[in-house]
């Protein structure tokens, strides 16, 4: 196992080109490689086919992303530098439709050009270069916090659920869901943790179990349809998920799966957590109704990880990447500025009033 890996920024930003380095996760866990990218084409590539992937690493590759592509604009004029800013905007932003962290962060990107309009262009740069790298430090800052919380809700001998990944690998450094079992096993304290394959593309089985297991975690990997029958056995005492968007009233839309591991903690009276950064915060939107659920080739279900395709060919395929749980399902949601309870639509009002 390659610990050496933890040691890395999942997303980077590498000054000198400048390039967007990013660690390529399709690889994982058979093989680390590390790539540069300069072009907005491979950069939008990178996110569409998850390369990096996960919400906040999105976040931080889009600011990283839209700062590389800008640093190039040759224009002194402010308004076709933001036209041109406008029209790469789009296209990052067009790479998945999903994860909210991906439009927070262009969007922060785009107010800092709008916030200085008229301003000359060696300066706008300098600031997008600024505010990307507030954007990755906040991320950091915000998963540490999240490890520390979502820490005080484990217990020594815990068994613990995961599904997708929501680690180091999906952020920047530690993650959100699986934040405090890294530092809960730096801290020394000892628990297991069960990471559902996550069909189709095995985030949980590639990548969770490959972070995990390289700190040191006691990990094991189940298929996403045994998680009821390790809860019934009492393996379980609590879900640890991450989170793609959350609306208002505090319905969570994670990777296609978690709603089902969510009834079933219900049924079996165990605590479902999400953890979220407040990246991850719709407050415009009300419920989990109106998020745009990405689906993704059939190709991914059938025949991805098979050395032959195993359905037969040309059948119809549903291949949604997430899903919405609802607010009733999750016991508590832990964000980088403390645990959030019921009911959400008030407890998430009152934390983003703290935001502004
Ligand atoms: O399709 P992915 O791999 O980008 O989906 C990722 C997830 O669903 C994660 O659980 C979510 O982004 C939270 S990451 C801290």
């Amino acid at each position: 196992m390659n610990k050496a890996v933890m040691q890395y920024d999942t997303v980077a930003l590498d000054e000198t080109i400048p390039a967007l380095v990013i660690i390529d996760q399709t690889k994982l866990p058979g093989k680390v490689e590390f790539l540069s990218l300069t072009g907005l084409e491979d950069i939008r590539e990178a996110v569409y086919l998850l390369k990096v992937r996960g919400a906040p690493a999105i976040g931080v590759a889009a600011a990283f992303g839209i700062y590389i592509v800008a640093d190039k604009f040759k224009t002194e004029n402010y308004e076709e530098f933001y036209a041109q800013f406008k029209t790469a905007k789009e296209k990052l932003a067009s790479a998945r439709p999903t994860a909210v962290n991906l439009f927070w962060a262009l969007d922060r990107m785009e107010k800092l050009v709008l916030d200085h309009r008229g301003e000359k262009t060696a300066v706008l740069k300098k600031l997008l270069k600024e505010e990307a790298l507030r954007i990755r430090n906040e991320d950091v800052d915000a998963c540490r916090k999240i490890g520390e919380y979502g820490l005080s809700l484990i217990k020594n001998g815990d068994g613990i659920l995961t599904h997708c990944n929501a680690g180091q690998l999906a952020t920047v450094k530690y993650g959100t869901a699986l934040a405090p079992f890294h530092l809960g096993r730096e801290k020394g304290r000892y628990f297991r943790v069960f990471t559902g394959e996550t069909r189709p593309l095995l985030q949980g089985a590639r990548l969770s179990a490959f972070e995990l297991s390289a700190d040191g975690i006691d990990t094991t990997v189940i298929c996403d349809n045994t998680a009821s029958l390790v809860m019934k056995k009492g393996w379980i005492q609590a879900v640890f998920v991450g989170c793609d968007r959350l609306a208002a009233n505090g319905d969570a839309c994670n990777k296609i799966g978690t709603s089902g591991i969510a009834i079933l903690a219900n049924y079996y009276k165990i605590p479902f957590y999400v953890c979220a950064p407040t990246s991850t915060l719709d407050m415009n939107i009300p419920s989990g109704d109106s998020i745009v659920i990405e689906e993704r080739p059939p190709g991914e279900v059938t025949e991805m990880w098979y050395k032959e395709p195993m359905a037969p060919e040309g059948v119809r395929v549903y291949n949604p990447a997430f899903d919405v749980t609802g607010n009733s399902l999750i016991t508590a949601i832990v964000t980088e500025y403390g645990i959030v309870r019921q009911p959400y639509s008030r407890s998430l009002a009152e934390l983003s009033s703290r935001l502004k």
